[in-house]
């Protein structure tokens, strides 16, 4: 039974779901956050350690304003509503990507890392405003600015997943099979999932079976 920490998550599928059952991309960013919820708890309830969830690429703000602001909205109401109930299931959020979004939020984002800084029975990961890329050239630039040596060691230590282990398997929802730049580093030995369900049809049913599958899973990293 192979140990699991770090569970990684791509959200995808909010949009078509949206169309298909409310003809409203935004209502599928609705249905989906009631998932986010469900999973964080199954996660504590595991004792899982780790769970990152992407939930806006540095890509996404391609988007129509209209969506965007939504989305933010939605994340707004969401930390409002959950920030308490976190902290006192003694979980630490911590938001991978800069933080430029409203004042607002920004500030709110702030408060949910310091209020729950010192829990530590589930780290929840929100990657927002996350792009692997940009994040692997900062680090570069960070090394070289210290003039520190290239180790991977010190290059792990100038990501944004600082000190937190690299994920054991990650999940993609949404019938499609791509990363969209996430976590490339970080998942060079994770086991992959692609899940056909849409997120909002995600439950934690699919959850627990995806687990039992990567429980069982022989794990080389180059061994035999
Ligand atoms: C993923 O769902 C959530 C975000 C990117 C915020 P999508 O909005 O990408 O849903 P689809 O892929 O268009 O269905
Ligand atoms: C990835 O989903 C980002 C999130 C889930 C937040 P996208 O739906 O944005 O990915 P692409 O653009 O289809 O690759
Ligand atoms: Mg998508």
């Amino acid at each position: 039974m192979n140990p699991l920490n770090h569970v990684a998550i791509i959200m995808d599928g909010n949009g078509r779901w949206g169309l298909n059952n409310k003809n409203s991309r935004i209502a599928g960013h609705k249905a989906g956050l009631y998932v986010v919820e469900d999973i964080i708890n199954q996660t504590l309830n595991l004792k899982i350690k780790y769970l990152t969830l992407f939930a806006f690429s540095t890509e996404n703000w391609r988007r129509p304003k209209k969506e965007i602001n939504y989305l933010f909205s939605l994340l707004e109401k969401f930390l409002n509503k959950n920030l308490v109930k976190f902290h006192k299931k003694n979980i630490k959020l911590k938001i991978l990507g800069r933080k430029n979004f409203s004042k607002k939020l920004n500030n709110l984002l702030l408060k949910a890392e310091k209020t729950t800084f010192k829990n530590d029975e589930l780290q929840v990961n929100l990657a927002l405003n996350y792009g692997s890329k940009y994040e692997i050239i900062n680090a570069i630039k960070k090394i070289k600015n210290s003039n520190k040596k290239i180790t991977i060691e010190n290059f792990s230590q100038n990501l944004l997943t600082k000190n937190i282990p690299d994920p054991d398997l990650l999940i993609r929802t949404g019938n499609t099979k791509r990363l969209s730049n996430f976590l490339l580093w970080q998942l060079a030995y994770a086991e992959i999932f692609f899940e056909k369900k849409l997120w909002p049809d995600f439950n934690e049913k699919d959850y627990l079976k995806i687990l039992n599958k990567f429980r069982k899973i022989k794990r080389n990293f180059g061994n035999i």
